[in-house]
């Protein structure tokens, strides 16, 4: 890796003092219009003006894995849901495009453990305060003070980038915002962090690793960066797209004024073409199918934007000159039910005879794995309902595989109507040292590399943003504000 990096500096370096005024590319292919590929249209433009074609290719729906179900006229969420008051872009993309940002209501949480509830909140906040110390005694701040220290350090990431600054690898991008101890959080697990800053087993069992599956369907080995991300799922002030989140890509690709070609990509050739001058331009061919029709574009830069799944109808990559490697990760499966009935009380062990107050469920690891959570959905169009109304609305089950028939309607008695959404929804995340590189080959970039760190929206929006700055920076040999690690080089940069 570090060979190819001095390769590819070298030949720039002479290239550069060669080539002074470089002409803007003609044309930028981005694949995939989920969240990630659409905010990279939208940083492309205004990178590089609006004369570019950008030509965004979707071989199925735009918004990916952020999509829509509808039952009774009423459209819900299926994948992507929540979004952090501090995730900064995707607030500014519901300003920019006029959505609303839907508050979603505080719920009333729960954590079954395969018997019983361990804990059930209150509707009173100081007695939700005194059971979560009775229990755990203060590793609830504990946990609160570790998440925003990080937290903290990351949010540098939006200084850099008004700056400017922008990274090669993820590792790099960590380093540089948060120094050395976000840089390790993905080398460790965040079980191993916790417990180094002196939480609880107990707090664990029962608080942490329900968020963990709710939000990442695994447990405390998941590395630490990606667990405090998840553990931003357990705060307040939560909110969604009002419409649904998808509007936001649409209305992104809509504004940057792409071009949208409903076609599967099927390969990308690295191309050298010569000039009347003798000299040679490289390009880029993509093929791809849109039904039984084959076609192909070239471009002077590519942007991937969505993960490479090992086996799954690859993208084939070829250059005749130098070896393409490409680097891909196996995902998680995740499938979201949507049920409309009323939950089956006993089956959380609960007695008919109380009132069933829950809106949200977590599992401990104990709870088996039919699901990993529970929740009431809450409409897209709609401000959410606050009265707790009825027993029946609809739910939202979490779980590693498809739910049976049989094994719906034990959990939600006669249920009345069922969606089912299948995901590859993010990497089986484990604490690792390989670095995925956002280059893949000179002006080929893949946005996807982040999730290896944390899969979110925000986090696609922030690759997105990098991306663009990177294949800005390196067309117009800009290399000044590339990969500048204030911490490592002990001086300040300039933000
Ligand atoms: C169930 C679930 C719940 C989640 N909850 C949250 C949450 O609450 N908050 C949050 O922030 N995040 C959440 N996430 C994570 C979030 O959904 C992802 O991080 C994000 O949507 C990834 O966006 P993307 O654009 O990178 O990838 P994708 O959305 O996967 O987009 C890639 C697109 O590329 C297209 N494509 C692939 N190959 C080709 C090809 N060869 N040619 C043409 N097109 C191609 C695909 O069809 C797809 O539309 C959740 C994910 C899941 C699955
Ligand atoms: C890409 O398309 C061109 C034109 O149709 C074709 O000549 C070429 O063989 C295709 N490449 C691949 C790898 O399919
Ligand atoms: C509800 O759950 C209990 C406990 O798992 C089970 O015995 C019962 O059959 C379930 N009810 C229905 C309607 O399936």
């Amino acid at each position: 890796m570090l060979e190819l990096n001095l390769f590819f500096h070298s030949v720039w370096l002479s290239i550069a003092i060669a080539v002074t005024d470089i002409p803007p590319p003609q044309s930028i292919a981005v694949i995939g219009a989920g969240i990630g590929g659409s905010a990279a249209a939208h940083f492309l433009r205004q990178q590089f003006g609006g004369d570019v074609r950008i030509d965004v290719y979707e071989s199925e729906e735009v918004g990916g894995r952020l999509a829509t179900a509808s039952i009774d006229g009423q459209d819900y969420e299926v994948g992507a849901t929540a979004i952090h008051p501090l995730n900064l872009y995707m607030k500014g993309f519901a300003q920019m495009l006029g959505l609303k940002e839907l508050q979603l209501p505080n719920e009333v949480q729960a954590v079954y453990d395969g018997e019983e509830f361990v804990f059930e909140d209150s509707d009173w906040f100081i007695v939700n305060a005194i059971k979560l110390v009775w229990r755990y005694g203060f590793d609830y701040l504990r946990v609160k003070m570790w998440v925003e220290r990080y937290l903290h350090r990351f949010m540098r990431i939006y200084q850099f980038q008004s700056g400017g600054y922008c990274f090669t690898t993820v590792e790099r991008l960590l380093h540089a915002v948060g120094g050395d101890g976000l840089a390790q959080m993905t080398r460790h697990s965040i079980d191993e962090a916790l417990q180094n800053v002196g939480i609880g087993q107990r707090f664990l069992n029962e608080m942490i690793t329900p968020v963990l599956r709710l939000s990442s369907g695994q447990s405390v080995n998941i590395n630490a960066f990606v667990g405090m991300i998840s553990l931003l799922r357990a705060d307040s002030d939560l909110w969604t797209v009002g419409g649904g989140n998808k509007l936001v890509c649409s209305g992104l690709l809509y504004a940057a004024k792409v071009n949208l070609i409903k076609g599967t990509v099927t390969s990308i050739h690295s191309k050298r073409r010569p000039q009347r001058n003798g000299e040679f331009v490289h390009l880029y061919e993509v093929n791809y199918t849109e039904g039984s029709v084959a076609g192909h574009n070239t471009y002077d830069l590519v942007i991937l934007a969505t993960a490479l799944h090992p086996g799954k109808s690859p993208i084939r990559f070829h250059d005749p000159a130098q070896p393409i490697s490409v680097h891909s990760s196996r995902y998680q499966e995740k499938v979201v039910t949507l049920v409309a009935g009323c939950l089956n009380a006993s089956y959380f062990g609960q007695k008919h005879s109380e009132p069933f107050r829950p809106t949200a469920i977590a599992t401990t690891a104990h709870a088996g794995s039919l699901i990993l959570a529970a929740s009431v959905a809450v409409p897209v169009t709609a401000e959410p309902d606050r009265q707790p109304p009825s027993c029946a609305r609809v739910w939202r089950l979490l779980s590693p595989e498809p739910l049976a028939a049989a094994e719906v309607s034990r959990l939600v008695a006669s249920p009345q109507a069922v969606r089912e959404a299948r995901w590859l929804a993010h990497p089986r995340y484990s604490p690792s040292d390989e670095a995925s590189p956002f280059i893949l080959h000179r002006h080929l970039y893949h946005l996807n590399a982040v999730e290896w760190a944390a899969s979110t929206m925000e986090m696609m929006a922030i690759s997105a943003k990098n991306t663009a700055l990177l294949a800005h920076h390196r067309w117009y040999w800009q290399l000044e504000k590339v990969d500048q690690d204030t911490v490592a080089h002990g001086q300040k940069v300039e933000l």
